[in-house]
């Protein structure tokens, strides 16, 4: 006779031969699918766990981060093959998606840290983790995708493009056109980019400085063209993939302050918006529109470049023997900006800035008129503060 404890081990042999020969092939109907073992599961686990892995974004629970970080637990993208998952790790993605209805809008850097093996042992983990159930993935599977793979990293349409959804999970999932919302995240660094900008020259920058004020900066010209906050920063990353096709930075910013220009009126920029251009626009490449006037000095400005300081461009320019740099940064308050010039050697000038109803412009030395000339002198303008703040700051109504 067998003793309870052999009973009680047969009784699990028996049941668990019944569950597998059973239950879960009905369960599993009409798919018929292997779950992995165990030890590829925690080798998986392991590595998902690893320093500087899927964790740190997609979190242990992989519900990943409300709002910036897409779930893998439950997620309609892990459905079907794992081929788009594992070009989704080799190559990055970037762009705006839907994961289950919900919107993100982030970027995904390529897994570079592992190879082929590991990386087929985490996705398999995460294919079968927190009750998802995908395909296992083999190291040759992640091999081939390596060799074969374009070598970029994938927008959220190219990467739909290239590996489609079936039927049942597209309207969910998939590329979204973002409204600028989407773009209103909260800017903690400085963001540099080298982009076409409307109202500019084709040497413009855009500029997101933590505060969310932004700014649009001219090397073509040499000058600030517009500084604004409402609306949110450009769409950059359709100009750097350049995945629809047009140059120009997608902007809906209103811009509080905007420099006189020689060739665009005013009024013009109120359809800077209107960026369903193909072309970039500006109102001149030469930069005789210069707010820096001194005397005896008919040259032109010359750009120079521009270095970062914690991050912030310091841009710089000549005019004639005279250097001259400019560093913006946010108010304290974050309700404007401090632009910060330095004039090398100093020399006395005038600079002509806008007057706006929309924004207050003071200036830290010399004498600012109402049409917006600051006079200095020569000790001034070694070092002097232009300090712009928008009278009517997005969110609070007049
Ligand atoms: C640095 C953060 C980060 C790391 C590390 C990371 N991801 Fe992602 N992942 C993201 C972001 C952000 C997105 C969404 C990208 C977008 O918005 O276009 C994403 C998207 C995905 C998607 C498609 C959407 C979804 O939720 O199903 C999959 C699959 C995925 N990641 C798997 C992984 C795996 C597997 C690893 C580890 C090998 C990993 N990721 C590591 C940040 C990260």
């Amino acid at each position: 006779m067998p003793n309870d404890m052999e009973w009680s081990s047969l009784f699990e042999t028996s049941m668990r031969k019944f569950l597998c020969l059973s239950i879960i092939p009905l369960l599993l109907t009409p798919v018929l699918r292997s779950a992995p073992d165990e030890e590829v599961m925690s080798r998986g686990k392991a590595l998902y766990h690893a320093a500087g892995s899927c964790v740190a974004c997609h979190m242990a629970d992989g519900k990943g981060q409300p709002g910036s970080i897409p779930p893998l637990a439950g997620s309609d993208w892990l459905k079907g093959k794992a081929d788009r998952t594992i070009a989704i790790v080799l190559r990055g993605m970037t762009g705006p998606i839907k994961v289950n209805g919900k919107r993100f809008y982030s970027a995904m850097p390529p897994q570079l840290l592992f190879d082929d093996e590991k990386i087929a042992l985490m996705i398999t983990y995460v294919n079968n983790a927190w009750g998802n159930q995908g395909p296992m993935v083999t190291t040759e599977e992640v091999a081939e995708a390596r060799e074969t793979l374009p070598m970029e990293v994938y927008t959220s349409h190219s990467i739909v493009k290239a590996f489609p959804f079936e039927k049942e999970f597209q309207k969910k999932n998939g590329p979204y056109k973002p409204n600028f919302d989407d773009l209103l995240t909260t800017v903690t660094e400085p963001i540099v980019y080298r982009t076409f900008m409307p109202g500019a020259s084709p040497a413009a920058f855009a500029i997101a400085l933590p505060g969310n004020q932004y700014y649009c900066w001219d090397a073509g010209e040499c000058r600030l063209q517009y500084v604004w906050t409402k609306g949110g920063f450009i769409r950059g990353n359709q100009v750097h993939w350049s995945s629809n096709g047009k140059p120009v930075a997608e902007f809906n910013g209103t811009p509080y302050y905007r420099a006189r220009s020689s060739q665009l009126a005013p009024e013009d920029y109120s359809s800077l918006g209107d960026t369903n251009r193909t072309t970039p626009f500006y109102d001149t490449t030469e930069a005789t529109d210069f707010p820096v006037k001194i005397k005896g000095v008919a040259e032109l400005p010359r750009y120079r470049g521009y270095r970062l300081i914690d991050g912030y461009p310091e841009f710089r320019s000549t005019l004639g023997r005279y250097t001259i740099t400019e560093l913006i940064k946010s108010t304290d308050d974050n309700l404007g900006i401090v632009r910060s010039f330095t004039v090398s050697p100093p020399t006395e000038l005038t600079f002509h800035l806008t007057p706006t109803e929309e924004a207050s412009i003071t200036s830290s030395s010399g004498e600012l008129s109402d049409d917006g000339t600051l006079r200095l002198s020569e000790s001034d303008s070694e070092n002097f503060q232009i300090t712009i703040i928008e009278k009517n700051p997005a969110g609070i109504t007049k």
